[in-house]
């Protein structure tokens, strides 16, 4: 559905779109916020102990003047010096490298100008651990995570957390890699070291001055900021100089809103080894990929037969920005330019074959095996999620965030198992809008999709495969996912990972009762 101002007007928002250009957008923030500390306990002995620090900075993106960005530094109080990895050229945070098994001790701190925490994006841990808002805390003051790496070796990542600023604060640089490994996986025998590519993919809009715009005009955070640029690890279509050799691609998708159609130009199929938990049981062979804000992937691209100077070109094909959101029908919006749009084609980055390697890779039939809870559990209680909008508002569950709320259908036992349905049949102004609906704690699985929208043009790239923390729920399906929640008592967040939902409040507590 594509909206016009005349229909804007029809349904009595001219003047809120209008205001919209004017307003900032950001409900003024809560002055009580930003009160936690957290202290090292002396019971708990690390193996890798870490120092993690937000502050302003400078980037070099564009050509021309500096970018204004906010970033992750770290560094390594206790344990291997390679833990933390730089991405080079980057203003993204270090890649943070743990081992199964590890505990760990990370010492949060910032300068920022609003309270902050930080959130490790698809890692299972105890509740003080996990980031949430009400732990966020003021430049200058200290949080110290303590935790158990009890995750399967995958592609996981952190972020900022802070209440109603979650948006801002990635969208200005902060967010960084986090890769757990273990044995399973390193008998898998896949490429790594130079033949591991991380790509952290983000669309951001610029200034004339080169700076990052933001915050989003109203309507635009009802659907979700998009950008117009999209960028690999903070660059702009790198050219990326490989050998005739198998590479294992780790993608994760950091934007706030962009679901990217990810295919390689030339029509190779693409080979998936990975979702957001880990590796699958087998690699699969997939068209192209659709993949939502916060999702991860990992595909393998073997370029043994290809030619020294051949080019492998990943894209986000284009799509009908219906199959997952509306358009503001080009409308202006604050800038005063057109506003971006989800669908549109993007050329990502390019594999350059510069020189011949002999080495031959074999796949492994078989990669990883996911343990009993994937299988479908006949008896787990249902409950029923709605993903709705009503009054300029996004819900979930029929409710909004609310800093200690829980409701009693939000409170489930520890390390039970119970199916979820998230439902997106009543979207904005009647169209739904696809979600991608985020639990923390234990990864899920997805068992079905129901009313899936049959013209979708992104719907074949959706992988149901592995295990999930993030998962997309298009405009008008039901997703159904079998959660096997986390051993930790305590308060976990489900939010749609559109940021600018969550801060809108598309977001609740579950609680975890032992
Ligand atoms: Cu990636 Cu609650 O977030
Ligand atoms: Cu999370
Ligand atoms: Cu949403």
């Amino acid at each position: 559905m594509e909206i016009d101002r005349r229909d804007l007007l029809r349904l009595g928002l001219g003047t809120f779109v209008a205001a919209g250009t004017a307003l900032n957008g950001w409900p003024s923030r809560d002055s009580t916020l930003g009160a936690a500390q957290r202290a090292a306990s002396a019971a708990f002995t690390p193996d890798v102990e870490l120092a993690l620090t937000a502050g302003a900075g400078e980037a070099r993106i564009l050509p021309g003047a500096p970018t204004q960005v906010w970033r992750f530094s770290g560094r390594v109080i206790k344990g291997p010096a390679a833990t933390l990895q730089p991405l080079p050229d980057s203003y993204l945070g270090p890649v943070i490298r743990l081992k199964r098994g590890q505990k760990v001790r990370i010492r949060f701190s910032h300068t920022l100008s609003e309270p902050s925490i930080v959130h490790w994006h698809g890692l299972d841990v105890p509740d003080a651990a996990d980031g949430h808002p009400r732990l966020a805390i003021p430049a200058g003051a200290e949080y110290v995570y303590e935790f158990e790496v009890i995750n399967r070796a995958g592609t996981y990542w952190y972020h900022p957390h802070p209440h109603m600023r979650t948006g801002p604060q990635v969208n200005q640089g902060m967010a960084g890699m986090l890769i757990v490994s273990d044995d399973e996986e390193a008998a898998a025998g896949l490429p790594s070291g130079p033949q591991e590519l991380l790509c952290v993919l983000q669309d951001r809009r610029f200034d004339a001055k080169n700076q990052l715009v933001y915050p989003p005009g109203m309507m635009e955070q009802e659907l979700g900021f998009v950008g117009d640029r999209v960028l690999v690890n903070g660059r702009e279509r790198p050219t990326i100089p490989v050998a005739t050799r198998a590479y294992r691609m780790r993608f994760l998708n950091g934007s706030n809103a962009r679901v990217y159609k990810l295919a390689w130009k030339d029509g190779t199929p693409m080979t998936l080894l990975g979702t957001d938990g880990g590796l699958l049981e087998r690699a699969t062979t997939i068209p192209f990929l659709t993949l939502a804000p916060a999702q991860r992937a990992e595909l393998l691209v073997d370029l043994a037969g290809r030619a020294a100077g051949d080019k492998l070109e990943l894209v986000s094909a284009e799509y009908p920005t219906r199959d997952v959101s509306m358009t503001m029908g080009g409308m202006m919006m604050g800038g005063g330019g057109t506003q971006p749009v989800q669908g549109s084609p993007f050329s990502i980055l390019t594999l350059d074959v510069a020189r011949r390697e002999p080495a031959r890779f074999r796949l492994p039939d078989r990669l990883s095996t996911f343990h009993d809870s994937w299988r479908p559990k006949t008896d787990a209680p249902v409950r029923t999620v709605p993903l709705s909008f009503r009054a300029m508002q996004w819900f979930i569950g029929g409710r909004q965030f609310e800093m200690d709320g829980v409701a009693a259908d939000e409170t489930v036992a520890a390390g039970s198992t119970h199916v979820w349905e998230l439902t997106n049949t009543s979207g904005m102004m009647g169209t739904p809008v696809a979600h991608p609906i985020h639990l923390h704690g234990r990864q899920f699985r997805v068992l079905d999709r129901r009313n899936s929208p049959a013209t979708s043009a992104v719907a074949a790239g959706v992988v149901d495969a592995g295990w999930m923390d993030t998962v997309l729920v298009l405009p008008g399906e039901t997703v159904r996912i079998q959660v096997p929640f986390t051993e930790f008592p305590g308060l976990y967040l489900y939010h749609c990972h559109i940021l600018e939902h969550e801060d809108m409040g598309m977001m609740r507590n579950f609680r975890v009762e032992r």
